[in-house]
């Protein structure tokens, strides 16, 4: 029999962020944002139980998740100086990416690879007619930080499918014609505890088309990043 609530902090716990990943759920009692890291919805205990469909997430309080696949809970116990968590081990984007701008404030925490998943990319993105296509991908998560009206850079390359859960704070994810912000015509909302439905466009195997889209933060936000990487 595989060993149930099998939990470990993940690569971004920290001093202000708590958080870890539980594989193989079973009565696990959560507090923070819980993201459904699988293809299994995620079963919540209560009178009446819940259900958080595959790669959606909720916020828990103290509640009971009955049954899950593979999760992460991420918490914020204490917002003050929350701020301070980019000298938490936390990397300036810019660091990453020469063509960052020189002042923009984005951070980016630790990555974790949290196990393996295999599943039809064109029916994780809602395509019209999914095409009869498995892939394994590497299930990778990170954190941003940005503090308000950060524009967290227009970009429309992934090598992966991306998905975001926010943590903290609000923003928006912005969906443009082209690399201009002035060609706006799409906004996502991203509120703590949800998870974005997929931008991504599959357009081959392992060929995967973006609009031009950035983060754009209204609060001091973080949010996570959860990218499926084509793995072997
Ligand atoms: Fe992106």
């Amino acid at each position: 029999m595989t060993e149930t609530n099998r939990a470990r902090p993940l690569a971004f716990d920290g001093k202000y962020v708590k958080a870890e990943v539980v594989q193989n759920v079973r009565d696990y009692k959560a507090r923070g944002v819980v993201t459904n890291l699988s293809n299994r919805p995620m079963r919540v205990g209560g009178e009446v139980p819940g259900t958080i469909p595959p790669w959606k997430s909720t916020i828990m309080v103290d509640g009971i998740i009955a049954s899950a696949d593979l999760v992460s809970i991420v918490a914020i116990p204490d917002d003050a100086n929350l701020g301070g968590v980019v000298f938490d081990g936390w990397d300036w984007f810019g660091n990453r990416f020469d063509k960052f701008p020189r002042t923009t404030p984005l951070y980016i925490s630790p990555h974790d690879v949290v196990g393996q998943v295999r599943l039809n990319p064109y029916a994780f993105s809602n395509a019209e007619n999914p095409r009869d296509f498995i892939d394994n991908y590497d299930i990778r998560l990170n954190l941003w930080w940005a503090p308000a009206k950060t524009d967290c850079f227009l970009h429309n390359e992934h090598p992966f499918l991306e998905i975001h859960t926010q943590i903290f704070g609000q923003g928006r994810i912005q969906i443009c014609h082209e690399r201009d912000v002035a060609t706006l015509y799409r906004e996502i909302t991203t509120a703590v505890g949800d998870t974005h439905d997929p931008l991504v466009r599959v357009t081959g195997d392992r060929e995967f088309a973006y609009p031009w889209h950035r983060g754009w933060t209204d609060t001091d936000a973080i949010w996570m990043a959860i990218e499926l990487h084509p793995a072997s």
